[in-house]
């Protein structure tokens, strides 16, 4: 197969992270398991896979042991089983991210040596790829301002690193904190760009007292878009792209429902008596509109596996503007065997399918991560 393609959203847990991960006993957490404890979810090997405990509701000592959270086997970590996956899928380059929660729970002081060990790591793989493998570098958030604008521009040394993946909760207090303007004139000065991507989805209120018959359904497929929809729609209204007019962020599953909610969003901002005075003149809220936000600062991947959803994307922030995804590798095959994923099939084929113009097509398999990132 001819490789082509350039998957801008493909996930990875370095061996410092598992080393971490590992050291750790509460989510996230590894749970290994015994070894007569068979693990019927693994895809990659005989031996049970250790569980990733990485939600709250993971940790539930009702669950048998091999069926909490999640089994995590060697495709998180292998390097040559990442790039056996690109060559099944005709994928020529992929920009690997540390995957969730990054470093959002390690206590101040311990963020900035995890994050410089993580990036050193991911450099080094890329740098030993032959051209195939790029980085997003991770973020010691839970540290001071300072140390994170620090780690922001050491980053910008590593000729692997195209940008950087931050998760919703910034400091502790979600993405349109204060405290993060610091952080985000270093982001917007340095022209790093922002992978936006979620982790810890919506309150499990909202899920209901049925939820755990579900698994990570409800968590995945709602709490994750709703989650980043949240985070970047307070970004926005609390005037953060109008002070960083040049800032460059790239959100995780085709801009979450950003797309589709854009509208309602204006609308309630023009409605909204707080952001007017008597005479409906604008007082209040972000200057700049989310339409020209979307289209200037924003970037969304097409990991949403639909033609109607990924064309609504494109509608809204610009053919030009979305960029191939796998996700990889969080929705494997669940056969034992498969080679191809489906995952990955699908979202090809709703590229394929929402777009009839072959240089459009081209564009978000390949061409406009090449562009944006800057790639041979
Ligand atoms: N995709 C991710 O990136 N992370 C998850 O935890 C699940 C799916
Ligand atoms: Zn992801």
């Amino acid at each position: 197969m001819k490789s082509t393609l350039i998957d801008v959203h493909t996930h990875i847990y370095p061996p410092a992270y598992l080393r971490l991960l590992r050291s750790r006993k509460q989510v996230p957490y590894l749970l290994d398991l015994p070894n007569h404890e068979g693990d019927e979810d693994s895809t990659h090997s005989d031996s049970p896979s250790p569980r990733l405990i990485i939600l709250p509701s993971d940790n539930d000592q009702r669950i048998p042991p091999a069926k909490r959270g999640r089994p995590l086997d060697s495709g998180y970590s292998s390097v040559p089983e990442i790039l056996e996956f690109m060559d099944v899928h005709g994928i020529g380059k992929s920009i690997l991210s540390l995957a969730n929660p990054w470093l959002d729970f390690l206590p101040a002081s311990e963020g900035p040596k995890w994050a410089l060990t993580i990036n050193q790591e991911l450099e080094e793989v890329c740098a030993s790829s032959e051209g195939r493998l790029y980085t997003f570098g991770a973020l010691p958030l839970s540290a001071p301002p300072p140390q994170i604008c620090e780690a922001i521009q050491s980053l910008g040394g590593s000729p692997h690193v195209k940008g950087v993946i931050i998760g919703t909760s910034g400091l502790g207090q979600g993405l349109d904190d204060p405290a993060l303007e610091e952080v985000y004139a270093t982001l917007q000065q340095s022209q790093t760009l922002v992978f936006l991507h979620p982790h810890y989805g919506l309150p499990s209120t909202v899920y209901g007292p049925r939820a755990h018959e579900s698994g990570h359904v409800l968590h995945l497929s709602l709490g994750f878009p709703l989650e980043t929809t949240i985070s970047f729609t307070r970004m926005y209204v609390s005037g953060v792209f109008d002070r960083f007019p040049r800032l460059k962020i790239l959100i995780a599953h085709a801009g979450a429902t950003i797309p589709f909610l854009a509208g309602r969003i204006s609308s309630c901002i023009e409605h909204e008596r707080l952001y007017h005075d008597m005479d409906g003149t604008r007082v209040g809220g972000p200057e700049r509109s989310l339409q020209e936000v979307l289209t200037t600062n924003v970037w969304v991947d097409a990991v949403v596996y639909s033609a109607s959803a990924v064309q609504a994307a494109a509608d809204v922030v610009g053919r030009d503007r979305v960029l191939f995804g796998t996700d990889h590798p969080f929705f494997p095959p669940l056969k034992a065997g498969a080679e191809e994923w489906m995952s990955v099939k699908t979202n090809v084929q709703a590229v394929r399918e929402a777009f009839e113009k072959a240089e459009v097509v081209d564009g978000i398999l390949g061409g406009n991560a090449t562009k944006l990132l800057d790639l041979p």
